[in-house]
């Protein structure tokens, strides 16, 4: 295709504000699906993407567009809308010319449009602006284009309007899209260079690549390199999404289009890696690559000791397909085996979590999340801390912790609560700027710790539903942190040890011996439940000895229920935990890591 023909293009919008609801009338209105086809979410491929109706893994799709007389091809790139996903969200915008800034007219500007708008910004995108949903009644396009006219300096008649639902207005916006998106531009002799921009793992056909071409060409049968690692690939097929794959001879400068060599894992055809030809190589990656870096740490335990190798084994498919999953054997003496893994962001645990226990039917314990510390020790010796256990006892001279920058919007009334919210989480204010008269847009450099757990949640409840949220990574910094241990009968339950800020280490300390009071049966002995930093104990519960024998609760003489019960307890016993000499049922341990 000549490149003066192509128009390459992604669609972003903060959460729920429509966006795959748009490319799914856009794949109707250029034909590419047939109604009768058309599904809901059409893009969203997989099961868990639609149970939760998020869009996690991008997706590119090619469709023709008449415009005066000339058929343009269409690519159009979906982007994950989470936090959790913006390097994915980045290297989508990097490879098109333009984006759909797509905003719900009945919600306005969100911390994510912006977020993303930034981002597109960044890569220089023409940037058309879309008020969606105009069929709501609660729609207010003409306050709401004002709103986006001002962010990014257009008049307000500029804005299209289109419901992604009736259809109305969507061909106006195609027809945008050939005006205003530039067409892309390379070197059609140039040595080959191809930005990859996801890798899914499919089980039939293997590791299948997208990419667009920037220089030069790739062809069918040819052979690749892959620029970061130098490893080499035959392709075994090349083609478009449209959106069912179909096979071409190649791709050419400013194409967008897939690549299957036979490769059985995400981790050798990484996002944002340069694909060249292995027989004319280019001299330069191009630019912005990234190694996905775990942010979330977890512990997972299977409850079942036995199913630890299912486990492994299911972790390790779930990489083929996810490159930023990474994963290392931990052993507790509470929990047993299991392993330490990584995570972009909670969001990302919880669907792991989730795949691991419906596609693989596993029933997990995972431990409480943590950040990665950077722990420096009395030697002067640095530790990359991933879990409690890791912290070094005796003396510390410095510990460091990742840092983000957060931008929350909400109405003007909800200041003060966010601001208390983000104060009691150690966050230090750096900008406020009034979106419109009633609307803030809040900054606030804060911990990662304090944010990647319920933050949301208590933002969200604090605020009636209307904050919301986005952060980025912002480096690391020094910061007043202990690690809190939990003692049963004077032995560490590793499980339960947490790292904190020192001013938390208390309330942690007084809420988990308290659970853990409530959680854990008496037993033939009295167990002291402790929280300690170091050797001092900062909280303590008793848990006080039975007395009677399990036996006396039935009076007198009827056996048959005797030997009911006591069979019970074995039951009860099988599903228990030795802690040092302290049973401790299984529940406890679920009911204990729970956040609440
Ligand atoms: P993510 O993929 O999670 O980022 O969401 P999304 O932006 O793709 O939003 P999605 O298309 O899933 O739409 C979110 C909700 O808004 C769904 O319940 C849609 O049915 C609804 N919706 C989307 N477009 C329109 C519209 O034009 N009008 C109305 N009334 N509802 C819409």
């Amino acid at each position: 295709t000549d490149p003066a023909a192509i128009r390459n293009f992604c669609i972003i919008a903060h959460i729920d504000h429509g966006k795959s609801t748009l490319a799914d009338r856009m794949l109707q209105l250029t034909g590419v699906v047939q109604p009768r086809d058309m599904k809901a979410q059409y893009l969203d491929r997989m099961d868990i993407e639609r149970e939760r109706g998020i869009t996690i893994k991008s997706q590119a799709v090619r469709m023709p567009w008449e415009y005066a007389g000339e058929t343009f091809a269409f690519h159009m790139i979906d982007t994950p809308g989470h936090v959790d996903f913006s390097y994915e969200v980045s290297r989508s915008l990097a490879a098109c010319e333009g984006a759909l800034l797509l905003v719900d007219a009945a919600q306005g500007i969100e911390a994510q449009t912006l977020a993303n708008l930034y981002l597109a910004m960044e890569h220089e995108l023409a940037i058309i602006p879309v008020l969606n949903k105009i069929d709501l009644p609660a729609a207010m396009p003409e306050k709401y284009a004002e709103e986006l006219a001002h962010l990014i300096g257009c008049e307000p008649e500029d804005v299209l309007r289109v419901s992604g639902k009736t259809g109305e207005g969507v061909d106006a916006l195609l027809d945008r899209i050939v005006e205003e998106i530039p067409a892309p531009v390379g070197q059609p002799d140039a040595p080959a260079r191809a930005m990859i921009f996801d890798s899914v793992y499919d089980t039939y056909r293997g590791v299948v690549t997208f990419v667009r071409v920037v220089d030069g060409q790739l062809g069918h049968r040819e052979k690749i390199q892959m620029m970061s690692t130098g490893v080499t690939h035959e392709l075994l097929e090349i083609g478009v999404s449209s959106p069912e794959p179909e096979a071409t001879k190649g791709l050419s400068v400013g194409e967008v289009g897939y690549l299957i060599t036979g490769v059985k894992d995400v981790r050798q055809s990484k996002v944002g890696d340069t694909v060249t030809s292995a027989n004319k190589p280019a001299e330069a990656i191009i630019g912005g690559y990234e190694d996905p870096k775990p942010m979330v740490f977890s512990g997972l335990f299977p409850i079942d000791g036995s199913d630890f190798p299912v486990l492994r084994e299911a972790l390790e498919k779930l990489q083929l397909n996810d490159a930023a999953l990474n994963f290392e054997p931990e052993t507790s003496t509470a929990l047993g085996f299991g392993f330490r893994v990584g995570f972009l962001g909670l969001l990302h645990l919880e669907i792991t979590r989730e795949r691991l226990e419906q596609e693989y039917n596993l029933d997990l314990i995972s431990t409480a999340p943590n950040v990665v510390y950077q722990v420096t020790a009395e030697d002067g010796e640095v530790l990359t801390v991933t879990n409690p256990s890791e912290f070094p006892e005796g003396k510390i001279l410095e510990i460091r912790e990742p840092v983000v920058d957060a931008t929350i919007i909400v109405p003007a009334e909800y200041i003060g609560a966010v601001m208390e919210l983000c104060q009691s989480r150690r966050g230090q204010l750096e900008g406020m700027d009034y979106l419109s008269e009633e609307r803030v847009e809040i900054r606030y450099k804060m911990p990662l710790a304090e944010i990647v757990f319920d933050f949301f949640d208590q933002l969200k409840s604090r605020t009636k539903g209307y904050a919301s949220l986005n952060w980025q990574a912002e480096g690391e910094q020094a910061a007043d942190l202990v690690k809190v241990d939990i003692l049963l009968q004077g032995d560490k339950v590793d499980a339960f040890s947490a790292i904190t800020h020192r001013d938390h280490a208390y309330a942690y300390g007084v809420k988990m011996a308290s659970k853990l009071k409530d959680l854990i049966p008496r037993q033939q002995f009295e167990v002291p439940i402790q929280a300690a930093i170091g050797s001092r104990i900062i909280a303590r519960e008793n848990i006080r000895a039975i007395r009677k024998d399990v036996l006396s609760k039935c009076y007198g003489g009827d056996i048959s229920r005797k030997r009911k019960l006591l069979e019970k307890q074995k039951e009860g016993k099988k599903r228990m935990k030795m802690v040092g000499t302290v049973e401790v049922p299984q529940e406890a341990f679920i009911a204990a890591l729970s956040s609440d």
